[in-house]
């Protein structure tokens, strides 16, 4: 069986999908009103979001929730820290927060005071998070969690099912990337970055139930395209890739892989990526309307793999391109 011709969407490339791509007013845009919504949840539904409060995810999280607002879990590695007088959650920027530690709490070593400002930096972004996904009416919690500690992870899934009952969805967005040429990789780091994609996925198997109908793979066209210095978190994305693809062959749980394309605006990619991306003519995703179109393919989609990258206008002209030669 040819697995790529099977999977990938090529809806892109047509007009005959189920799921249509409608192009009028000189826009591309995904059917809205009339397709039927293949995702059913209701406000008692529970949805986990691994790596749901920093980067990309509370965008797209908080855009899932406006369209379902139902009982948000997100988890990451750092934790909150008590802040019972709202001072640093105060605190707007970096230099704010050391500025805080040096005058105010007096911290006087520099290793630590980089980890505190870490720490409390981390804590507000959970803490606003939070806050934008609650604006939707959703109900939204955060768990600390290391996702490459089995038991662990194992034991978060379990309280969970324990204090909701069940749950219902399953966004895998936790990634680390740790760029090196693979000469100059250790196996630790190896480790590092594919764990953190792939050990998670293995303990969601191992503890798989029936209440779960929807499991999303963040993963990245690095594990089709590849990229300088990434083969770790390529061939971490290329498990997604392929689960998501096998378990779609026979499966009422719906896996699906986004291959998304580089990010603006919040994420991993630093400014100096960013650079480097604008120099080599690939274009970035925007927030709101790669969370639109996250949410679309939730609610009508049906493949197990989208890819998705920036330069709307690059596939507009395409798709005109083929549409005016009648193909
Ligand atoms: N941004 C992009 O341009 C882009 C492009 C392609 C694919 N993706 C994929 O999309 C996902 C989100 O990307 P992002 O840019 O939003 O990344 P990000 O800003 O680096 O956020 C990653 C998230 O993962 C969590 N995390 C990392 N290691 C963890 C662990 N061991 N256990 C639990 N949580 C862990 C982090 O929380 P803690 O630090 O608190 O643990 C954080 O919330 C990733 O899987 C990435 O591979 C992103």
């Amino acid at each position: 069986m040819n697995l790529r011709k099977k999977t990938i969407s090529p809806k892109l490339f047509t007009t005959k999908q189920a799921f249509p791509l409608q192009y009028s007013n000189g826009r591309l845009d995904a059917c809205r009103n009339k397709c039927e919504r293949n995702l059913k949840l209701d406000k008692n539904s529970v949805v986990v979001v691994l790596g749901g409060a920093q980067g990309i995810s509370p965008e797209l999280t908080a855009q899932l929730a406006a369209e379902y607002p139902c009982r948000y879990v997100l988890a990451g590695r750092s934790k909150q820290i008590e802040d019972v007088e709202g001072v640093y959650a105060s605190l707007k920027t970096m230099i704010d927060i050391r500025k805080h530690l040096i005058t105010v709490e007096k911290m006087k070593v520099p290793a630590e005071i980089e980890k505190k400002i870490q720490k409390i930096y981390k804590s507000n972004q959970i803490a606003q998070s939070i806050a934008k996904i609650e604006k939707t009416g959703a109900t939204v919690s955060y768990r600390s969690v290391d996702v490459t500690n089995t038991d662990n992870f194992k034991a978060f899934l379990k309280s969970i099912r324990k204090e909701y009952g069940k749950i219902d969805g399953i966004i895998h967005a936790a990634g680390l990337l740790n760029d090196k040429f693979f000469v100059d990789k250790t196996w630790e780091s190896f480790e590092k970055v594919y764990q953190t994609k792939v050990n998670p996925l293995h303990v969601i198997a191992d503890e798989m139930k029936d209440d779960l109908k929807l499991l999303v793979l963040f993963s990245s066209i690095s594990s089709s395209y590849g990229n300088k210095g990434q083969s770790d978190y390529a061939a971490a994305n290329s498990v997604f890739d392929h689960t998501a693809a096998l378990s779609s062959l026979n499966s009422d749980l719906r896996i699906v892989a986004f291959n998304w394309g580089p990010w603006k605006g919040a994420g991993m990619v630093s400014e100096t990526l960013e650079a480097e991306f604008a120099r080599r003519g690939v274009p970035l995703i925007p927030l709101k309307e790669g969370g639109a179109y996250f949410v679309n393919e939730l609610k009508y989609g049906k493949d197990a793999r989208i890819i998705v990258a920036g330069g709307r206008e690059k596939v507009e002209n395409f798709l005109k391109n083929l549409m005016q030669n009648g193909e």
